[in-house]
């Protein structure tokens, strides 16, 4: 069966309604599952439709990419810790990058053979086989750096910014003559390029700036994809890769905004400043010395309160804490103590990891607030539970003009009566640098995974003895 391109563009023009509408869903946590599904139903949608068009010559290696291609993405998303997930991204990201370029050289050597080859179409080749050149580089440096297998720490040497502008001003000429002249040699030369760019541009960005890249790197593929589908004349890949683009770039911003950091710094890294500097916690603090609590002492506070705030942070997504910090927050609910979550805007290692980890363990969404909404009732609250959070309530940020992560807005935290620290050590969170607030007299630190010092309260709270 094959349905008419008007019926494929109706199909099309119903998915990309449903693709926005999802994008809306997934702004809040309440809507988050609706737009996945909205997503979900509007891509299969358009691949049915795509499917059932007439261009498609024979169904054998589209089945067979779909079953092995498919297979692979599922146990690869059954296997993959939350924690692991940017990586993941990075690695999805590359394929983007890869299928662009290869749909623009494998475009380029079909209409040469059709003898259908413009100065039009070789410009969307030349855009598309670049970008996706660069994604696919840079998406792979950024997967490494994350995954660990090469370091993260930025390289940097002499040069490097006019070296890589070089590079850029080499690949746009390149496309440019091959827009002009169709030639192979200037196609392959740019392709080249371009990868080799994707490669110098990520490598001298630290790691505390790769959650940016990876957003960054996700914009790139949506422009990748909007390319091949002016190559494709495929109005939704259009429609697609534009909403991938702009909501990629807009979610760096957004994230950039949040840790205080320009995008310029951060894209073109190492202009200035590098991620995560050395401890800045003045000596006069140092000295003061830390106090360190028992899980007995936290649950004593804790059940006279009338308000506990709960801060997560990576450390809660390492632990998988989530689940045990509901089962406290509802024995502590049951003794009339109001719980709340405060959560930063980049805590942890990607844009709505808490809130995912929180609404996974069933915590309501009206107990989960973000940092604005939160803040005010600090001064007001008798117990902060700071969970594997350490920058996001860093008090360097507001009082150290030297500190790299000065200007962040942070959870104010250490405002409450009691704030207790769960941690395994005295190890600085992502950004490098020491937390002030170890060293201020209301906080205490609880040394230990925080899923076992959370099950231990909760022990506690029953009266069970562990
Ligand atoms: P961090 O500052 O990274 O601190 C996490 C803390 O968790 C560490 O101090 C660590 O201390 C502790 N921890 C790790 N495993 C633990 C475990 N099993 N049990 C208990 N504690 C554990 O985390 P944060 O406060 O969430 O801040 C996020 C950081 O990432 C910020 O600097 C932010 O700018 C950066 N970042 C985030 C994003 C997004 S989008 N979320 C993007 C870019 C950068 P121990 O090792 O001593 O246990």
């Amino acid at each position: 069966m094959q349905i008419s391109a008007n019926a494929q563009a109706i199909a099309y023009l119903i998915s990309a309604v449903l693709f926005i509408l999802s994008l809306k869903g997934l702004t809040h946590p309440s809507t988050a599952r609706r737009g996945n599904f909205l997503g979900m139903t509007g891509m299969a949608i358009a691949i049915i439709a795509t499917l059932l068009g007439t261009e498609v010559v024979s169904y054998g290696l589209i089945i067979a990419g779909v079953v092995i291609g498919g297979l692979i993405g599922i146990v690869v998303a059954m296997r993959i810790q939350m924690t692991a997930m940017p990586q993941l991204v990075a690695a999805l990201h590359s394929f983007v990058g890869l299928a662009a370029v290869l749909v623009a050289i494998g475009t380029f050597l079909n209409k040469r053979d059709l003898g259908q080859l413009n100065a039009v179409l070789m410009g969307e080749l030349s855009a598309g086989a670049i970008i996706g050149a660069i994604t696919f580089t840079g998406s792979v440096i950024a997967f490494g750096k994350l995954q660990g297998l090469i370091s993260g720490k930025p390289v940097k040497y002499a040069g490097q910014h006019q070296i890589n502008a070089f590079i850029a001003l080499a690949t746009i000429a390149l496309g440019v003559h091959f827009a002009m002249t169709g030639s192979m040699f200037s196609l392959m030369l740019m392709t080249v390029l371009a990868l080799v760019l994707g490669v110098t541009l990520i490598i001298p960005i630290g790691g505390a700036d790769m959650p940016v890249i990876i957003s960054m790197l996700n914009s790139y593929s949506g422009w990748a994809a909007a390319a091949t589908g002016f190559t494709l004349q495929n109005n939704l890949l259009i429609i697609v890769g534009a909403l991938v683009g702009f909501s990629g770039a807009i979610l760096s911003y957004i994230m950039c905004r949040a840790m205080n950091r320009s995008i310029i710094n951060v894209v073109f890294g190492g202009f200035g400043s590098d991620s995560g500097g050395a401890p800045t916690a003045g000596a006069a603090a140092m000295e003061k010395g830390i106090k360190s609590a028992s899980v007995e002492d936290a649950v004593y506070w804790m059940e006279d309160a009338n308000r506990v705030v709960v801060v997560p942070g990576y450390g809660m997504a390492v632990a998988q804490a989530q689940h045990a910090l509901k089962e406290l927050m509802d024995l502590l609910e049951q003794k009339g103590v109001e719980v709340k979550f405060g959560v930063h805007p980049v805590a942890g290692r990607m844009p709505g990891h808490m809130n995912v980890l929180l609404a996974e363990a069933d915590i309501p969404y009206d107990h989960v607030h973000e940092m604005d909404e939160v803040n005010p009732d600090f001064a007001s609250t008798d117990v902060t539970l700071v969970v594997g959070a350490n920058d996001v309530v860093n008090p360097a940020a507001k009082d150290d003009a030297s500190s790299p992560i000065y200007g962040m807005p942070i959870l104010e935290a250490g405002k409450s009566k009691q704030v207790y620290f769960l941690k395994r050590s005295m190890n600085p969170g992502y950004s490098g640098v020491d937390n002030l607030l170890f060293y201020q007299d209301n906080t205490s630190l609880i040394f230990g995974d925080a899923k076992d010092t959370i099950e231990g309260m909760v022990g506690a709270l029953k009266g069970v003895a562990h």
